[in-house]
């Protein structure tokens, strides 16, 4: 199959648009990261989603709708909890979990009851929903397990020959995905954190938001998920990655003791000249926000300069960091250590 990528020109979201009635998939720009966009109600449109990604089965999706108006498609009850945290936040990065709706297709959900819904604020994004009329399915435009794509050439770099079509939508604003919080049990749960912080929403719903234990913990074998995309390794380059937390001096010494062949460090802006490594920056260290912008990237860059191990300066957990560390701790696939 060709791939066309397109800047989004009327003409290219009209052309987006008819591929998602016909039952095709497209890849479509948000503020978050881009996505593989199908019709959340057409089961044979999902099913290619999957096979695009070379997605697990049973890791549901997220739908995304430009307007209130296509709520009674998606989800059964919109509680007076999802009202509050759609006039705070929708359009923009949250995605809030809800009682199914029955158009919704099997393999969106992925057998469960609850189904995932978010508004994206990326005009590209809301222009492809309006034009087709049609509530989208849509995950990281990502290989399953690789980072998710934060620019038109990493979805090129990951799907060439996947779908018919990427739309152009430029950088994406977040840089991470959007947070997931679940409103269908007795209190809200953070089930993965994004630029829509845990304090934030608890300061809009009035009550504790619960963090999901998945958010900082390695999932045992056999352990409950409530969002099972938290069981899988994410966002991974190919290296070896470690998170060294401490101060600079003290991570540059661990790694000049324990670097091998073609060690890289993920550093913060300006720490290259004390650091004796090849190094890829991600960001001020004081600023949660850049980070998280750079962070995908970053971890692009690292396969292509050939790294085969990575030492990575830590995060604060503070704030959007939470999501920074969440993503860095996943391409870490846990390894930390504490000089
Ligand atoms: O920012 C985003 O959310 C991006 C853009 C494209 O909008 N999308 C995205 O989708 O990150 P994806 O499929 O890569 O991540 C969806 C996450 C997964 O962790 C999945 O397990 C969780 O949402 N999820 C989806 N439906 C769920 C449900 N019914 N219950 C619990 N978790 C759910
Ligand atoms: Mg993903």
């Amino acid at each position: 199959m060709e791939t066309q990528l397109k800047q989004p020109s009327t003409q290219a979201i009209e052309q987006a648009a008819e591929l998602l009635r016909a039952g095709e998939i497209v890849a479509i720009p948000t503020e978050t990261v881009y996505g593989i966009a199908a019709s959340a109600l057409n089961q044979q449109a999902v099913e290619k989603i999957f096979i695009a990604k070379a997605r697990p089965q049973d890791n549901p999706l997220i739908v995304h709708i430009a307007d209130r108006d296509m709520l009674p498609m998606v989800t059964s009850q919109f509680s007076s909890q999802a009202e509050k945290l759609a006039e705070a936040f929708w359009p923009g990065p949250l995605t809030m979990i809800l009682p199914r709706g029955e158009q919704v297709c099997d393999g969106v959900c992925a057998g469960l009851d609850t189904v995932a819904v978010r508004m994206p604020s990326h005009p590209v994004a809301q222009q492809i929903i309006r034009a087709s009329g049609l509530p989208l399915a849509a995950p990281s435009a990502n290989l399953s397990g690789s980072p998710s794509p934060t620019t038109a050439a990493h979805v090129l770099a990951d799907m060439q020959g996947r779908l018919p079509l990427i739309v152009n939508g430029g950088e994406c604003q977040v840089g991470l995905e959007s947070t997931v919080v679940s409103l269908t049990g007795e209190r809200p749960v953070l089930l993965r954190p994004g630029a829509v912080t845990q304090q934030q929403l608890e300061e809009v719903l009035g009550v504790p938001v619960e963090l999901a234990a998945a958010v900082l913990e390695q999932l045992q074998e056999g352990q409950k998920v409530l969002s099972p995309g938290m069981k899988y390794k994410h966002y991974a380059p190919k290296a070896q990655v470690t998170i060294v937390k401490g101060e600079l001096g003290d991570f540059a010494r661990y790694v000049a003791e324990h670097k091998g062949p073609d060690a890289v460090c993920l550093c913060f802006d300006g720490e290259q000249e004390q650091l004796s490594l090849p190094c890829v920056a991600y960001g001020a260290k004081e600023d949660a926000v850049q980070q998280a912008q750079q962070l995908f990237a970053a971890l692009r860059r690292l396969d292509e300069i050939g790294a085969v191990q990575v030492f990575a300066r830590c995060p604060s957990m503070e704030g959007v960091g939470l999501a920074v560390y969440n993503r860095l701790l996943r391409a870490a696939g846990f390894r930390v250590v504490q000089v």
